[in-house]
């Protein structure tokens, strides 16, 4: 197998598994960002933690770096001009939360609120995988404020244009 035909059949496979697609939010300094992201997985039940991966290029990304909390929300499968205005654009150019709903939550994180569910968590630990970074997350509290008939995956999105290139 070729490098090529590796990337590809692993492109493939990933596809298929059809992830999640999931908002995470951040503040620091009075500075807010969020974004779409399907690097996401709970990686241990006791204690229980939480990753997420975030390109460095993102303006979330470096919002991130100095945030101490961070909150993750599910969307339902019908919420895809969230979606779009998380994944297609970037807080480089746009304020996205003058364009959606939110409240403050815990440390001044934003938590959006038409999402079915959410929670907030403390950055316990940052992990350098190349052009993402692995942000380690302990759950601190959150809303399960209805079940999604059908939560929002990959497939769903897979033609948006990413808002930062990647
Ligand atoms: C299907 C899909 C999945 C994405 N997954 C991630 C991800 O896991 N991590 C990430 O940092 N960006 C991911 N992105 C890209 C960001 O959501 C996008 O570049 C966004 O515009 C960045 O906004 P920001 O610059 O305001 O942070 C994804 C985009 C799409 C369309």
């Amino acid at each position: 197998m070729t490098s090529e035909e590796r990337t590809a059949v692993f492109d493939a496979v990933v596809a298929a598994a059809d992830y999640p697609v999931l908002v995470v939010t951040v503040q620091a300094d009075g500075r807010r960002a969020g974004c779409l992201v399907g690097f996401t997985t709970q990686v241990s039940i006791e204690p229980r933690r939480f990753l997420v991966g975030l390109s460095k290029r993102n303006h979330t990304y470096r919002v991130a770096q100095r945030a101490e909390r961070l909150a993750v929300h599910v969307l339902g499968s019908e919420q895809l001009s969230l979606a779009r205005l998380f994944g297609g654009e970037t807080g480089d150019d746009l304020d996205k939360f003058v364009h959606c709903d939110w409240t403050s939550g815990p440390d001044g994180v934003p938590v959006l609120s038409t999402v079915p569910s959410w929670f907030s968590a403390r950055i316990r630990d940052r992990y350098d995988f190349g052009d993402h970074v692995g942000v380690l997350l302990e759950p601190e509290g959150g809303a399960m404020v209805r079940r999604a008939a059908e939560t929002l995956r990959y497939h769903a999105v897979a033609d948006l244009a990413a808002g930062h290139a990647v």
